[in-house]
């Protein structure tokens, strides 16, 4: 017994001794459920997930249905459910032993486990939402693995791969491992990996099914912030403003492509009165995907122009920043003060001009003299 089952094993005890153990034994540790979803009329050989090698004295172990009434399970292998130590065989399944199924295993050290399953019964046609979770990623050449029960069977009985595409048998392809190269869209499908097995020398079929999912190919590039693209911005205390952090991922990036705002290194805090919002954006066709986050002020205030706005880019290599501050926009201030000085200068130059008057009238007295000149005299 390995270490972490020995931790299990305590913890089972644990648990079993405060009395919400279902199993009518408390010595006996209860492990978890697996669940499995069969198809109808196929072969189904289970190995309980926590036990290591299923090759044990049928003596050691009990298995059984659980249910109104317990059924004992048999070792006749004439039967269609029978075991063999710590495997049980379903041959040609039918929707009639659809349920719960449990195995009480007692080690030769004396220790004593309760091992469970659910099996649940579909029919073909049905296949499509019994997958063995999907593939999905934007590798060139997909992978697809055959679930883990159906490769155990096929090792185990040294049986036959096949595999489908939908219903459409692919040809040449008898590996645990499917390859799909060069995938595109058009080969999203379901596929399905059969074991053909012999037992007692009667073939069996069991199968196991994913979905291909071909994401579109991404290519990273180190992280760039397109604004702010000025390290200062204008703005006038007790506005409103919205600042723009935009990050460049790269093509297809939006799996790993995010933007955000720090202010003096914090997150912006609504009850500061900041509003942070993201946005991803792909163009098209070009698939180049931007992420930005917009930080509005409801309402600029002193302390803002003393804060650093840190806009934060973070892509799949790279991660990269850009600092912002607030400078007070005094245009405004200017041109009053323009004004003022406008009318100063004004008032200045007016009064020059009245000065200028008087001095310009006394110049003049002696070249326009009065009407009382007598005439012909010569200024
Ligand atoms: C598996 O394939 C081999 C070789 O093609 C064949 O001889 C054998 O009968 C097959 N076994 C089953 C169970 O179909
Ligand atoms: C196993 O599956 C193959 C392909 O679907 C089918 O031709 C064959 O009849 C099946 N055999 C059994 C025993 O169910
Ligand atoms: C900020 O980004 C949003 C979303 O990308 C965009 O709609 C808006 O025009 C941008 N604002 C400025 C001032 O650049
Ligand atoms: C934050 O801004 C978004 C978008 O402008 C808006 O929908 C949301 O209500 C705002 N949240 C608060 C708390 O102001």
């Amino acid at each position: 017994m390995d270490v972490s089952r020995l931790l299990l094993s305590i913890v089972m005890v644990m648990s079993t001794s405060d009395g919400s153990s279902e199993a009518s034994d408390s010595s006996c540790f209860n492990l978890d459920q697996d669940r499995y979803k069969v198809i109808k009329g196929e072969a189904f050989y289970y190995v309980p997930f926590d036990l290591d090698d299923p090759n044990l004295p049928d003596a050691n172990i009990t298995w059984y249905k659980n249910g109104p009434e317990v059924m004992n399970i048999t070792t006749d292998e004439t039967h269609r459910i029978h075991y063999h130590g710590g495997a049980l065989f379903f041959l040609n399944i039918s929707a009639n032993d659809a349920g719960h199924y449990s195995a009480r295993h007692i080690e030769a050290s004396g220790e004593c486990f309760y091992y469970h399953v659910k099996i649940e019964v579909f029919d073909e046609t049905s296949r499509e939402n019994l997958t063995y979770g999907s593939i999905r990623n934007s590798d060139q050449n997909k992978n697809i693995p055959c679930p883990q029960p159906v490769k155990d069977t096929c090792k185990t009985f040294n049986g036959n791969f096949t595999w489908f595409k939908g219903k459409n048998l692919i040809p040449g392809q008898h590996k645990e491992r499917l390859w799909v190269n060069d995938a595109t869209k058009e080969d999203e499908d379901i596929y399905t990996c059969l074991c053909t097995w012999t037992h007692n020398h009667k073939v069996y079929n069991s199968s196991g099914s994913r979905r291909l999912v071909a994401l579109e190919k991404a290519v990273y590039e180190n992280v760039k912030i397109t604004s702010p693209n000025t390290t200062e911005q204008l703005v006038k205390k007790g506005s409103s403003v919205k600042l723009n952090c935009t990050v460049y991922c790269g093509i297809n990036a939006a799996w790993d492509c995010e933007a955000t705002w720090l202010i003096n290194g914090n997150p912006a805090k609504q009850t500061d009165g900041y509003n942070e919002t993201t946005k991803l954006d792909i163009e098209d066709p070009s698939k180049r995907t931007f992420s930005t986050a917009t930080l509005t002020i409801a309402k600029v205030s002193e302390d803002d122009f003393q804060h650093e706005f840190k806009c934060l880019g973070s892509g799949f290599y790279t991660v990269t920043s850009a600092t912002l501050t607030l400078k007070k926009d005094e245009s405004f201030t200017f041109i009053i003060v323009f004004l003022v000085l406008g009318a100063c200068l004004i008032l200045f130059a007016a009064g020059l001009v009245k000065h200028f008057v008087t001095d310009l009238a006394l110049l003049m007295r002696p070249c326009c003299p009065p009407r009382r000149c007598n005439k012909g005299t010569i200024c």
